[in-house]
């Protein structure tokens, strides 16, 4: 029986079976109940709360939903289980996982080894309070819980120019909630180096919704939102150079615009929008978020630089050779090439001015910067779980649910590094 990957993101939640290379589901990670009265008990109830999970139980026969029906329904309350990567409501996220493999995977769970993945600095607790959930309530015969930026490493060795297998690298994780970048050296994350900004796919996708909301009238209101979703994934792409992207607009706009046409939900009639430069400005937040936030004003490339600067100093070359991304907010077309183009920028003036200040005395080689893309970017974490779980050495560093009930939670604070195997 092959082991089960479930990788919970904020915005989506990615499952699927062992060895397969793509996850057989990408469900919203929303959660919707059919009974107010459900809620209100929910709202009550805190993390690791004994007495409110039994009560929870005690309701087992309320219908529920999760993913894309929730969306479908109207007029329900919908609820995330997930914020910034992090479950903050275990009631909802334990619901959330019996329909994942009851409902869509079809699985009984004693059957699987299972592989779950946590954003970086998750704490010890959130780990006990998964494995309390996983071997208890679904009496799961074994558990990993991997570190997602070690996944998106793994994952990165499909890339053609990913030069070895190596677990030393510096992963940008953008997915909808939060970006982040993560140092990795030996399968270890340099957990004070980690960095994170506030701007990720949501983020995005407001911002176009303003920018067309100033020009377009055609969109009806309530699927503004949504609109603006599609028109930056099918769309989007990032810029070499802003202020030159905006004079060829301005020169030949025909050329960039694109027409999304879509229907109206209620009242079923076709609309029609027009997408001219929100396609290079809406990504490009990431390299000038001044343009969307006043508050927050440092390029991607910058904390990405400053992050493997704070690093010790005998990783940072890895490091730099070695960025390799992840998540859904890092498909835009030449997301990679301006990153890679902007890092050795900030990198050579840095080794420029060394060098000066040296007079030549010194002559260290070049820094070397290398963005690694691929080809299943969009689920990189799912996919690196995938590939591992599919190893024997998996079924080594799984908590049993034998050690389990010999030991209790505790065993699962804290998980061996594994993946190095080549
Ligand atoms: N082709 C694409 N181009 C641009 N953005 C995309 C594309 N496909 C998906 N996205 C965006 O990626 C985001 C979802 O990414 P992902 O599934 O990695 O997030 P997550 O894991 O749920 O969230 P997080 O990692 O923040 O917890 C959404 O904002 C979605 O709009
Ligand atoms: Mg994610």
């Amino acid at each position: 029986m092959p082991a089960i990957v479930i990788d919970n993101g904020t915005g989506y939640t990615k499952l699927g079976y062992a060895d397969n290379k793509e996850p057989q589901f990408i469900i919203p990670s929303v959660f919707n109940f059919l009974f107010f009265s459900a809620i209100s008990i929910k709202e009550n109830s805190r993390v690791g709360d004994q007495a409110s999970r039994r009560l929870a139980r005690g309701i087992d026969d309320l219908d529920f939903y999760i993913g894309d029906e929730c969306l479908d329904s109207n007029g329900y309350s919908i609820k995330y289980p997930i914020r910034h990567g992090i479950v903050e409501d275990w009631d909802l996220m334990e619901r959330f996982w019996e329909q994942c493999i009851f409902k869509y995977l079809r699985a009984e769970p004693e059957d699987h080894y299972f592989l779950l993945t946590e954003p970086p600095l998750n704490t010890p607790e959130n780990r006990e309070y998964t494995a309390e959930i996983m071997f208890e309530s679904f009496n799961v015969p074994g558990l990993y819980i991997a570190v997602q930026a070690v996944l998106a490493l793994t994952a990165s060795w499909v890339s053609k120019s990913a030069s070895q297998r190596s677990l030393t690298g510096t992963v940008i994780d953008s997915g909808d909630g939060v970006t982040h970048v993560i140092p990795v050296a030996d399968g270890y994350v340099i957990g004070s180096c980690i960095k994170h900004i506030p701007i990720a796919g949501r983020n995005i996708t407001y911002f176009i919704q303003n920018l067309l909301r100033e020009r377009e009238f055609g969109i009806p209101p309530e699927q503004s939102l949504e609109t603006a979703k599609q028109i930056k994934e099918r769309y989007s792409y990032i810029c070499p150079d802003l202020a030159k992207e905006f004079k060829k607009y301005d020169l030949n706009p025909e050329k960039f615009i694109k027409r999304y046409k879509s229907f109206n939900n209620i009242t079923k009639q076709p609309f029609e929008v027009d997408v001219g430069f929100e396609r290079f400005l809406g990504p490009e937040i990431f390299f000038n978020p001044e343009i969307s936030n006043p508050d927050f004003v440092t390029p991607l490339p910058d904390i990405v630089d400053e992050c493997i600067q704070n690093c010790p100093i005998d990783v940072r070359r890895p490091l730099y050779k070695n960025i390799v991304l992840s998540g859904g907010s890092t498909m835009f077309k030449d997301f990679d090439r301006r990153l890679q183009r902007d890092i050795q920028r900030l990198a050579t003036q840095r080794f420029k001015l060394s060098n000066s200040l040296t007079e030549g005395k010194i002559q260290p080689k070049p820094i070397e910067v290398q963005v690694v893309s691929h080809h299943a970017q969009r689920y990189a974490v799912w996919f690196g779980g995938s590939l591992l779980a599919s190893t024997p050495e998996f079924y080594q560093v799984c908590h049993t649910k034998s050690q389990y009930e010999e030991f209790g939670p505790s065993i699962c604070r804290h998980n061996p590094v594994f993946g190095a195997m080549t």
